[in-house]
């Protein structure tokens, strides 16, 4: 999704911006585009393309120390060079970057057009630009320059803006859409993703939604909409720019999946008390008569994160025999729910920025309801807006597709039912076998993940020339099912299904044939009779079967037989062969793994 950087302060501002905007890139974006100022006058370059085309028309004369830069991701125009951010107003003083959408864009497009202005491009964005550009001219400042313009606006956004006129300031704003401020020596940033920032500095302040910063060399200040001064309080960040590099693998999804015996040992560190065998969640902010009293648990998330928690309300069921259940979040929050007070609701995110999740925990509050987060990104608008929480500590996860981030989520969700069912009536019996297993998982998935070579050569076998996959598995094997789909449809485009293998026989058991293969999820737990005759059911069909489980079996033509641990925390290990696999079918196909099409990590937008 769109990216932006900006810097004030003694050095030259384009090789900063370059730099940022590269490390944004793995975000997913279509053009790029640089401003800056010098000698009161604005330069921009923008292209449709990488940021290294980028860097290769922007020329050695392109000097001043005040500057933005951006990464889009079209929503209005098509990718082009005009629709590429920054956008000048009509009198080229002011140049704005912008994510997010602007949704009464076309009314104030008309407005402005009415009033002789003359339009470059087809985005929203020029919108901001024009109206700004105006509101300048009659203001003391930049800063009441952009309040105003952003009162006519309605919609989301994270703006960084430069005016020729003042060339020693930024000024940002947030609605919807992250903006961090980084503070470095004499010197300011911002930018929309830490990762642009960490080369510079780890000391980050995040703006609120209906915040707008004022960056100065020598420092920032913070307001709301009506122009108070806010206080805010700069954290450091553990992310260095090591966990933005490939680290000598092929691509950024590969050191993901090949991390994660120490990123599920990072979530679950210090959090495993040995001694009453529960788990230390401080983060949760809640006593165990709070912990004890809720009804229903109800967690939300989107895409993979959802399929993460269908797997926590499974955990949470099991072990703390609350009724449980997941839902996108992006479904919920426009359903107006019925917010209830004696239930947990659990928000879900990786990034901590995903517009819908960040919607519907603002609808959960607005009504009333306790919301906890499952969270990677320190900091971030979902951490911030949730009661409390458990971080993952999973390191920043790059690629596009989500792979350490499910698996830190799936543990945590297993460190809190834990918690959830040891207040409860979980005895300290199964409190200690949910202990042992736990620890034991970082061992397994190196284990699992030793099996790589076997798991290339089914993924060429299967995937390579599939006309589509179908996944299949019960209760705990059925989210495990729906991710292993989505990562091989997200990187690799093949087509893939899930559906949970009771239901096969209700209609989509006519797909099966020899060109539609099946990846069937079956551990030995309580189904496995059961999983094994659906098997039995699409070998008559003369599907072909690959089942991922802890055993062979005769009615599969080829079996990964994952290491057992406790049949609860199964699909934990069962996910790290099917993230293998689409990995391996995507390299397989020749795509473009880290950053497939059409797709951006962190949807900011609804
Ligand atoms: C799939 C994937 C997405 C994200 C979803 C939520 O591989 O990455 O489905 O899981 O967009 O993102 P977060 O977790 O950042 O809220």
């Amino acid at each position: 999704m769109c990216g932006i950087v900006a810097y004030v302060g003694p050095k030259d501002a384009a090789p900063i911006l370059l730099e940022g905007l590269q490390r944004l890139e793995y975000r997913g974006y279509d053009s790029a585009g640089v401003a800056v100022v010098a000698a009161k006058a604005l330069k921009i370059r923008k292209v449709k393309g990488r940021v290294a085309d980028l860097a290769s028309v922007v020329p050695a004369r392109f000097k001043g120390t005040l500057g933005i830069g951006h990464t889009r991701w079209a929503t209005h125009g098509v990718p082009s060079d005009v629709n590429a951010h920054p956008h000048p107003s009509a009198d080229e003083r002011i140049a704005v970057v912008h994510n997010g959408i602007i949704e009464n864009a076309d009314s104030l497009r008309q407005r402005l057009e009415a009033d002789g202005v003359t339009f470059l491009s087809e985005t929203d964005t020029e919108v901001l630009a024009h109206l700004i550009g105006r509101t300048a001219k009659e203001t003391e400042s930049l800063e009441e320059a952009v309040r105003r313009a952003l009162k006519l606006v309605v919609g989301t956004y994270g703006i960084a803006v430069i005016d020729a006129e003042r060339p020693g300031e930024v000024v940002v704003a947030r609605n919807g859409s992250p903006i961090v401020l980084g503070i470095g020596e004499k010197e300011m940033f911002a930018a929309s993703d830490v990762a642009a920032l960490v080369r510079y500095t780890r000391q980050v302040v995040h703006l609120e939604d209906g915040e707008l910063a004022v960056l100065r060399a020598d420092g920032f200040s913070t307001f709301t909409s009506d122009a108070r001064e806010t206080a805010k309080e700069p954290f450091t960040v553990d992310w260095d720019t090591g966990h933005y590099d490939t680290g000598g693998y092929e691509h950024y999804l590969l050191k993901e999946i090949s991390e994660q015996p120490d990123t599920v040992g990072r979530t679950l560190r210090g959090r495993i008390d040995d001694r009453f065998h529960i788990a230390h969640l401080g983060g949760l902010n809640m006593d165990a008569r709070e912990s004890r009293s809720f009804k229903r648990v109800k967690i939300i998330g989107c895409g993979s994160a959802y399929y993460s928690g269908q797997i926590g309300a499974q955990l949470i069921e099991e072990l703390a025999r609350i009724p449980a259940d997941a839902e996108p979040a992006s479904e919920f929050r426009y359903r107006s729910p019925v917010v209830e007070a004696d239930t947990l609701y659990i928000a879900i995110s990786q990034s901590g920025e995903t517009y819908d999740t960040l919607a519907a925990v603002q609808e959960l509050k607005r009504k009333g309801g306790r919301v906890l987060g499952i969270v990677n990104t320190v900091g971030s608008a979902i951490a911030r807006e949730c009661d409390g929480g458990v971080y993952l500590h999973a390191g920043p996860e790059v690629s596009v597709a989500s792979t350490k981030a499910f698996t830190s989520t799936s543990a945590a969700f297993a460190l809190l039912a834990l918690h959830l069912g040891r207040v409860r009536d979980l005895s300290p019996a199964d409190g200690r076998r949910i202990c042992d297993g736990l620890r034991r998982l970082p061992e397994q998935i190196k284990e699992m993940l030793t099996q790589e070579e076997h798991i290339r050569e089914l993924a060429m076998r299967y995937a390579k020339d599939a006309a589509g996959m179908m996944f299949v598995g019960r209760v705990r094997g059925y989210p495990v099912a729906r991710e292993g789909a989505q990562k091989l449809k997200e990187i690799s485009y093949v087509h893939a299904e899930a559906y949970p293998a009771s239901e096969l026989k209700h209609g989509p058991l006519a797909l099966i044939g020899p060109e539609m293969p099946t990846v069937a999820i079956v551990p030995d737990d309580e189904l496995l009779d059961k999983n094994l005759t659906t098997l039995g059911e699409i070998r008559a069909r003369s599907g072909r079967i690959l089942m991922v489980g802890h055993r062979t079996a005769d009615q599969a033509d080829d079996c990964i037989v994952v290491p057992r641990n406790e049949t609860e925390l199964d699909p934990i290990l069962l996910t790290i062969p099917l993230q293998l696999f689409a990995y391996h079918a995507a390299v397989a196909l020749g795509r473009d793994v880290d950053k497939p099409r059409n797709l951006a990590k962190s949807v900011t937008v609804e």
